[in-house]
């Protein structure tokens, strides 16, 4: 029997089963996807915690995850897009692709280059969507310098690199095992905690034109405090921020589509973008895959694979 993650109350990782379903069958428009990696994302966890049962609340009992890279297995009716044996990149809406099997709208589905790896295939769309849109907000141009926190996890590490092609100087806020990494991408590294107002003033001799705040906890007050235009600056996470300094919070509901996941695995495999892979762990392990990312040291992505 195919093999799904399934939680049937809120609570931490041990409340996460993974549990023998049914195989789905594909009905019009919908593809039937055989899972080689699927990413994981806070997100999922602060659901599954029910931090947020009033904007996004669970239904029991819940799948999880929305990103995915596999193997087309069947095709339903009217699906003209991709084929039995297709190599895939896609997305669902509905908490389902930490699976062995799942049922994807064909227009979320984009072909996998051959040379990105299934890892970073099945990594890429929240953390990729999420950070396109976050880039594109702050309107970044050649002599621009911003500031990115959590530069060197899940969205910022694609961020940091976004930032970068547009040919704006990108200052990094990541602890120091991650600042040789952002060093070789062309970023300059800031360590954050105590003086990192001081360090960023420093590094970026007074003049910071934009910043993008994947992190929360007082981000985005300091960039106000850095002279931060508020239209140049955009949180994913702090939305009480956003709200009192008139911020913009665009993430991947702003940039999630089929074109944008095509755009970013087309500059994977042309070797212009990296999704550094922290771990891949198999299926069966997903509360230890959720126990080490909700340490909130990862870098780069952590990979699910059935
Ligand atoms: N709004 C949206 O659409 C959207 C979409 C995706 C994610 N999110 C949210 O965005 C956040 C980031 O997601 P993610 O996937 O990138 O998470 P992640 O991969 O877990 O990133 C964690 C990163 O945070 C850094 N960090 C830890 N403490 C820090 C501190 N005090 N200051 C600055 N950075 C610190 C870590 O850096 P070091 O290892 O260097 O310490 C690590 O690189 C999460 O809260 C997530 O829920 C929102």
């Amino acid at each position: 029997m195919p093999r799904a993650v399934r939680f049937d109350h809120y609570g931490g990782p041990e409340v996460l089963q993974v549990v023998e379903v049914p195989r789905p069958i594909p009905g019009p428009g919908k593809v039937l996807v055989r899972v080689k990696a699927a990413g994981i994302n806070p997100g999922e966890a602060s659901i599954r915690k029910g931090l947020m049962a009033d904007r996004w609340p669970a239904t029991f009992p819940s799948g999880q995850g929305s990103d995915l890279a596999g193997v087309v297995e069947e095709v339903g009716p009217e699906v003209a897009n991709v084929a039995v044996r297709d190599e895939v990149i896609g997305f669902v809406n509905n908490r389902s692709s930490q699976a062995d099997y799942v049922l994807v709208e064909a227009g979320n589905l984009v072909p996998r280059p051959a040379n990105v790896s299934w890892e970073q295939a099945g990594a890429l769309f929240v953390a990729g969507t999420t950070a396109y849109a976050a880039v594109r907000a702050v309107a970044l141009s050649e002599g621009d310098t911003v500031v990115i926190s959590g530069a060197a996890g899940g969205v910022g590490s694609i961020a940091v690199q976004l930032a970068r092609a547009t040919g704006a100087r990108v200052l990094g806020l990541a602890g120091s095992a991650n600042h040789k990494w952002l060093t070789d991408h062309g970023i300059i590294p800031v360590t954050y905690g105590d003086g990192a107002e001081d360090r960023i003033r420093a590094a970026s001799g007074g003049k910071v034109d934009a910043f993008i705040d994947t992190f929360g906890g007082g981000y985005v007050e300091l960039a106000i405090k850095l002279g931060v235009a508020p239209n140049r600056i955009d949180t994913i996470i702090d939305f009480a921020a956003a709200a009192k300094y008139g911020v913009k919070t665009d993430g991947n509901q702003a940039g999630a589509s089929a074109e944008v996941l095509a755009q970013l695995a087309g500059m994977v495999a042309a070797g212009r973008l990296e999704i550094p892979i922290a771990k891949v762990y198999p299926l069966a392990d997903v509360r230890d895959a959720y126990r080490e990312l909700e340490q909130r040291h990862t870098q780069g992505k952590i990979v699910l694979e059935p």
